[in-house]
């Protein structure tokens, strides 16, 4: 299942590739089929770039950034999706960064950039971390609200996610911990278990921090839908320019950290943490994506989103869907993505978007196969994980 995807008709280099594929699944490290990097700018026309999860806490993450062109994208535009840092001192160096490189640079917040646990200060919570992030942005010349860039509009839009987005059925018969469980295990494992709990650990850590690293005031909670509404209800002070931007441009490029739908996120068998869908999205995000879009959009219509970090590119009821994450360093290696060097990924030039759909693994398993949520039989890659336990 987790093999390259070869457009190679020739038999030999199959059985060539077929070989390499096998080493490198016992390597750990997973081939993809490749997305093409950008090729460099031809005309004068504007670029837009689209990136998430840029996670710079890793020095790896940092220095990619660093490593970035000052020349290739001095006239380009670049969405950031959120999840940028964990701290606002690395959130800043990253964002200066990227807008010493970039003309434009947008961003929303995502759930990392409002974790409190690091920043020295006990009092500071959630929002009011966010409107340190939003000030920072103002005096980096970032852009957090929407923008009409020479007939191109481009719209930030605010989410969190909510538990009731999902709607497809659970995976029982397997002991998952809940979403807020974060040090205590309290699973009988036997001491030959001790690696795979561990591994667990790890994964359920990155999926369900924010149940402690945020700090909401407490009006807010985690738990049901509030975020979501509060987080939606922040773009409503835009609505005025959205409308602008709806009769003025003839391409609108919107963008959240969050994910609008739940086809646009593997079934729960696939996942190795099948609670996954209950963290990712909102209802509300897709109600107001469609709202400036149009519920049928249209062939120019493009929304880019984050958070999950499976790349994606496809089309769902006329709107274009496209995550590119960065993603950490250990899924970049495992080349989860099929690597970094199709990063930061070019959706737009030439007055349009990108003609073709990119090679990304799911969105192209999902353009093949239907999506089958009652089944719930795990995939073998995590059911040989669950099954030691
Ligand atoms: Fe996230």
């Amino acid at each position: 299942m987790l093999s390259c995807l070869s457009l190679s008709s020739n038999y030999l280099s199959q059985k060539i590739a077929s070989r390499k594929n096998r080493r490198d699944n016992k390597r750990g490290c997973i081939r993809r089929a490749e997305i093409l990097p950008c090729a460099p700018r031809d005309g004068f026309g504007l670029r837009v770039f689209v990136l998430s999860d840029l996670h710079t806490d890793y020095p790896e993450n940092m220095k990619w950034v660093k490593r970035l062109s000052y020349k290739k994208h001095r006239k380009d535009v670049l969405l950031v999706a959120g999840d940028v840092a964990e701290t606002c001192k690395n959130f800043v160096l990253t964002m200066s960064l990227l807008k010493d490189r970039f003309d434009h640079v947008f961003y929303v917040p995502g759930n990392h950039d409002l974790w409190c646990r690091r920043e020295g200060d006990s009092d500071l919570d959630s929002l009011e971390k966010l409107n340190k992030l939003l000030a920072a942005c103002r005096l980096l010349g970032v852009e957090t609200n929407p923008v009409d860039i020479d007939g191109l509009g481009i719209i930030p839009l605010f989410s969190w996610y909510h538990e009731s987005f999902d709607r497809e059925k659970d995976i029982t018969g397997i002991r998952i911990p809940p979403l807020e469980m974060v040090i205590h295990f309290l699973f009988p494992f036997k001491p030959k278990d001790v690696i795979v709990c561990f591994l667990l650990c790890i994964l359920y850590l990155a999926a369900c921090k924010d149940f402690h690293a945020c700090k909401w005031p407490s009006m807010l909670s985690n738990r049901d839908t509030e975020l979501a509404s509060y987080f939606d209800a922040m773009n409503e002070e835009n609505q005025d320019m959205v409308k602008e931007i709806q009769s003025t441009c003839s391409q609108v490029i919107t963008f959240s950290h969050f994910v609008p739908r739940q086809e646009l996120c593997p079934e729960k068998r696939m996942l190795f943490y099948p609670n996954l869908p209950k963290i990712i999205g909102s209802d509300r995000l897709e109600v107001r994506i469609r709202s400036i879009h149009g519920a049928e959009g249209s062939s120019s219509a493009c929304h880019v989103f984050g958070h999950t970090h499976f790349c994606w590119d496809a089309v769902l009821d006329g709107i274009r869907y496209v995550q590119a994450p960065l993603a950490y360093p250990r899924e970049r290696k495992r080349r989860m993505n099929g690597g970094e060097a199709w990063l930061p990924f070019c959706i737009y030039k030439d007055g349009k978007l990108a003609d073709r759909l990119s090679p990304c693994w799911w969105s192209d398993y999902y353009a093949a196969n239907p999506r089958s949520p009652d089944k719930t039989d795990l995939a073998p890659w995590v059911a040989r994980f669950y099954g030691k336990i």
